[in-house]
């Protein structure tokens, strides 16, 4: 029996996905072995290599301008393969702070060059309630890319405009939005996701890059680090993860399937607005310190009037069927994560199980 999962990553994938691995686990389209056993320069793993490419390409209407790859390392790794590729020891870059995440790609960049914090929404007591204002920004118009996460996995925060950063590259890690709506990917320079919120597993990257702002990248590095080497190769320079390149491609199909990105905003919309309803109809009992226009659609955050009620809250749940609701060691409290792979009724399951919890110990 499957539980409901809350999980904030490793999340829940789409069943229908999950299922379409488990009969094509041991013999793949009749070839009489795995996909994760055949040869990356196979015509079978070329083609789900390449259907994994145009699927996202057409799930995000990717223009001719970009190019997708696929890394490895996690979204991690990104916050210093950026750097590494882009700065010199004098080169600036604007990072716009939103959150732990933010946070760590800014330290990376700092062994390359000066990143700049160009705006931030720490507050006094060191967390993250919103997410920056356009008139907070303080640009800097000679520096080489800005950077901003725009889901704050942790703290519970998304922007709900693309800032204006003017000619500037704009980077951006959706580690935990990317797919929830249609997006405009050529305000962007360069996008990068860990897959294992709505795309798939863990360790596989997802990047979409502009392949001026590629062809601008670095050479005087090794060339595993470099984006060029993985473009000029369709992200087959070395043997990529094929195993979790094919599940993407099953999590992908299967959004095209169930109508696209319009369809998972729909979706995502309706389960925001159930979920934050909840929390607004026992304000003073479920208490969320996001300010309304920075809500995330991803990942929501609130306590409990006590740490016991929380893990009450958590342990109820969990006999209900419904798990992963622990909020982030940081943080503590009650964090529900709701990728596309949750559904609205799981949403539903969970509000009235809320609307019962606040009832009987409010
Ligand atoms: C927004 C965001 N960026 C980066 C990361 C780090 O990803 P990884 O563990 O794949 O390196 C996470 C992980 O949860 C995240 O939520």
């Amino acid at each position: 029996m499957r539980v409901i999962n809350f999980n904030a990553g490793p999340a829940g994938l789409p069943l229908p996905a999950l299922e379409r691995a488990r009969e094509e686990l041991i013999d793949f389209q009749g070839s009489g072995m795995s996909i994760m056993e055949h040869s990356h320069r196979g015509k079978e793993y070329e083609a789900v290599h390449n259907e994994a490419i145009s699927l996202l390409t057409e799930l995000l209407g990717i223009p001719a301008t970009h190019q997708v790859l696929f890394l490895q390392g996690g979204a991690s790794q990104q916050f210093a393969q950026v750097p590494m590729n882009y700065l010199t020891a004098e080169a600036s870059a604007d990072y716009l702070m939103t959150g732990v995440w933010s946070e760590k790609a800014l330290d990376e960049a700092k062994y390359y060059g000066k990143p700049r914090i160009a705006a931030t929404t720490i507050n006094a007591d060191k967390r993250y309630t919103r997410v920056p204002r356009q008139a907070e920004l303080q640009l800097d118009p000679k520096a080489v890319y800005a950077h901003m996460t725009t889901n704050n996995t942790i703290y519970g925060t998304q922007w709900h405009t693309v800032p204006e950063v003017g000619g500037v590259p704009l980077l951006a890690d959706m580690s935990s939005d990317l797919l929830w709506k249609p997006i405009d990917v050529s305000r962007f320079a360069m996008i990068y996701a860990g897959a294992q919120k709505n795309v798939g597993p863990s360790g596989i990257v997802i990047v979409v890059i502009h392949k001026e702002f590629m062809a601008k990248g670095r050479t005087d590095i090794p060339k595993i680090f470099r984006y060029s080497t993985y473009a000029e190769n369709n992200s087959l320079y070395n043997t990529p993860p094929t195993f979790s390149i094919y599940l993407c491609r099953n999590v992908l199909a299967w959004i095209k399937g169930v109508g696209g990105l319009k369809q998972l905003e729909q979706w995502n919309r309706e389960k925001g607005e159930l979920l934050y309803g909840a929390i607004d109809r026992h304000a003073d009992f479920y208490r969320a310190p996001v300010e309304k226009d920075s809500r995330s659609y991803m990942n929501v955050v609130f306590k409990l009037p006590t740490e016991a009620l929380d893990d009450t809250f958590v342990a109820e749940a969990k006999k209900a069927g419904m798990v992963g609701l622990k909020g982030h060691r940081s943080s503590g409290g009650i964090r529900v994560s709701m990728y596309n792979a949750v559904t609205v009724d799981n949403v539903k399951a969970l509000v009235s199980f809320m609307d019962q919890f606040a009832k009987k110990n409010g």
